[in-house]
């Protein structure tokens, strides 16, 4: 799949299928993450791969839109480090970047997965501080739950909007 099909294919998946993902893949899912760009190319991001059935049920306790979470395996959860930074600030997008890189690279590979907002919502933030023993220094930044998709979205309407154009002035 190229790259300009990977991303007007792309959909959110919540539904999966209970074939695993082998363990090269989820290098192969990382290493995409890890190419993404960031500021000063300080790469501030930490990724926790949670499979533990017990954890991946107890997100929805303090995360209200993630009961997809049943039927994913895996999920990866991205942090930011803002110790890692040289310019300061900027660890938010570095993390945002990092995570459109897994979504795509994971679309790529015939897998399905979905963005699940955590920062800067502070009871997520927390609430995966407690739940996976996170320093206080590490922001969790967003979960990505995985899988083989047991749902086909058709290709999403059309989003170009020439409205948010806007040439040399605004
Ligand atoms: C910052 C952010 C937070 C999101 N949070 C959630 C979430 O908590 N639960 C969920 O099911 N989808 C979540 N989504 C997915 C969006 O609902 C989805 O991307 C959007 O509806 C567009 O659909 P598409 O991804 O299929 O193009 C989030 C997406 C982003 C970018």
């Amino acid at each position: 799949m190229d790259a300009m099909e990977a991303l007007f294919s792309r959909r959110s998946i919540r539904k999966y299928t209970p074939e695993k993902i082998t363990e090269e893949t989820l290098r192969e899912i990382l290493e995409a993450a890890m190419s993404a760009p960031s500021a000063g190319n300080q790469q501030p991001w930490h990724f926790v791969i949670i499979n533990d059935r017990k954890i991946l049920d107890a997100v929805p306790s303090f995360h209200p839109h993630s009961l997809m979470l049943r039927e994913a395996h895996v999920a990866i959860l991205v942090c930011g480090d803002p110790t890692l930074e040289k310019h300061v600030g900027y660890w938010v997008q570095d993390c945002a970047a990092a995570t459109e890189n897994l979504l795509v690279a994971i679309h790529a590979k015939g897998l399905g997965a979905v963005w699940l907002g955590t920062y800067p919502r502070e009871e997520r933030v927390e609430g995966f501080r407690k739940l996976l023993g996170i320093p206080d220094h590490v922001i969790p930044f967003s979960l990505i739950p995985i899988g083989y998709p047991a749902e086909s979205k058709p290709p999403r309407p059309d989003r170009y909007n020439t409205t948010r154009i806007h040439h040399n002035r605004w």
